[in-house]
């Protein structure tokens, strides 16, 4: 049954449950009354931002009486010049999420389908499902690849946007630009195809750049990034979208103004103003995340090739019972029921613990490596 409303809400809207955000450490300590919970559910970067960024948000806060510049010129700039694109094929928006939601706001009407591998990232079904579009799913294949002929064969004349993530979340499986081609080559120009790429500086250099190499070839794509991840700022909200000019003006139809406020502003330019430091961060959550899937194979779990700041755990049937007896323990990770367990690197002491509870699952009966 519906949530009782005031006045009227949309149909869609009234259908929905309430949103639900993932459970923090402090919550999981309250329900099962422990005091040291960790969170390796958001697929957060474990260190601060670095300094010079904190710095510049700190200076930005004195000025934040201003409204910020809507569209980010200095952002856009600065990001275009480090892609070697022009500032026209370069948007931002409120998080990379933000500009998935602004890009079914733009080109999906009711009824609409919007076309993605299944499982992926949560939210496309949730905006498509703000909108009243229909999402089309198609199952990832056992090694949990992309079928490319699966998804090509399920384009039809109402299919308006195809998502595709890479490395694809909670798997963490990455796909190469050749293999994003040969999808590409065999979609319609009407559809918008939109390579999520939240993770991509954690991804081997051997899978390719699709702004470099897809974005000349396909005036379709467009390719979504965010400050998020690699670089620490998740909580400021700053992520951004490439593409040919004509779709970028299209999307930017879609920006609620101010949305990329001026604090998150300064945080990405002074994010990119220090890439080498950055640089050391994601190598330094490559280096955990080899030593934690090392600790994991040794125990017998059988590991997809992952290329994001996460791993993922086949637990089946069992994911429930997985990801509580973790939470019961401290260990606050993302399970998706009667598939697996998501699990964020963390520090190198939160990932020991990670690894040391899950060794008392297995020990206990309750994980059974796969
Ligand atoms: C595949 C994918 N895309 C996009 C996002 C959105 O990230 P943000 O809105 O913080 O940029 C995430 C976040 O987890 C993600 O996993």
């Amino acid at each position: 049954m519906n949530e009782p409303s005031i006045g009227r809400p949309r149909r869609v809207v009234d259908a929905l449950p309430s949103y639900r955000p993932g459970k923090g450490a402090k919550q999981a300590e309250a329900e099962h009354g422990i005091s040291d919970a960790i969170k390796l559910a958001s697929n957060e970067n474990p260190e601060a931002p670095l300094d010079p960024i904190v710095a510049a948000v700190a200076a930005a806060a004195a000025g934040a009486n201003r409204y910020p510049d809507h569209r980010a010129g200095d952002l856009r700039a600065a990001i275009a010049r480090k892609l070697g694109v022009e500032s026209d094929q370069v948007t931002v928006g409120n998080g990379s999420s933000g500009l998935l939601n602004q890009i079914i706001v733009a080109y999906v009407d009711p009824g609409d389908e919007v076309l993605y591998p299944w499982r992926s990232f949560e939210a496309y079904p949730v905006f498509t499902s703000w909108m009243d579009g229909r999402s089309v799913t198609v199952p990832l294949t056992s090694t949990l690849e992309f079928d490319a002929q699966a998804l090509v064969d399920a384009v039809s004349d109402r299919t308006k946007l195809l998502f595709l993530a890479t490395p694809n979340n909670p798997t963490g499986v990455a796909t190469t630009t050749g293999d994003l081609a040969a999808i590409l080559e065999q979609v319609p120009d009407h559809v918008l195809v939109v390579v999520d790429e939240a993770y991509r500086e954690f991804v081997d250099p051997r899978f390719g750049d699709p702004v470099a190499e897809l974005l000349p070839r396909f005036a379709n794509v467009v390719v979504t990034r965010t400050f998020s991840k690699a670089h620490g700022l998740a909580g400021l909200r700053v992520g951004y979208a490439i593409g040919h000019p004509l779709a970028i003006s299209t999307i930017d139809k879609t920006l609620l103004p101010f949305s990329v406020n001026s604090l998150a502003q300064a945080a990405a330019l002074a994010a990119i103003e220090h890439e080498d430091s950055i640089t050391e961060r994601v190598e330094r959550i490559l280096a955990e995340r080899s030593r934690v899937e090392e600790a994991l194979v040794q125990a017998g779990w059988k590991l997809p090739d992952h290329q994001g700041n996460f791993v993922w755990l086949r637990t089946g049937d069992a994911t429930d019972a997985v990801g509580l007896g973790l939470e019961q323990r401290g260990v606050v990770v993302r399970p998706f029921s009667g598939d697996g367990v998501r699990v964020t690197i963390g520090s190198p002491a939160e990932n020991d613990r990670f690894v040391a509870t899950l060794e008392q699952l297995t020990a206990s009966g309750i994980a059974t490596p796969g």
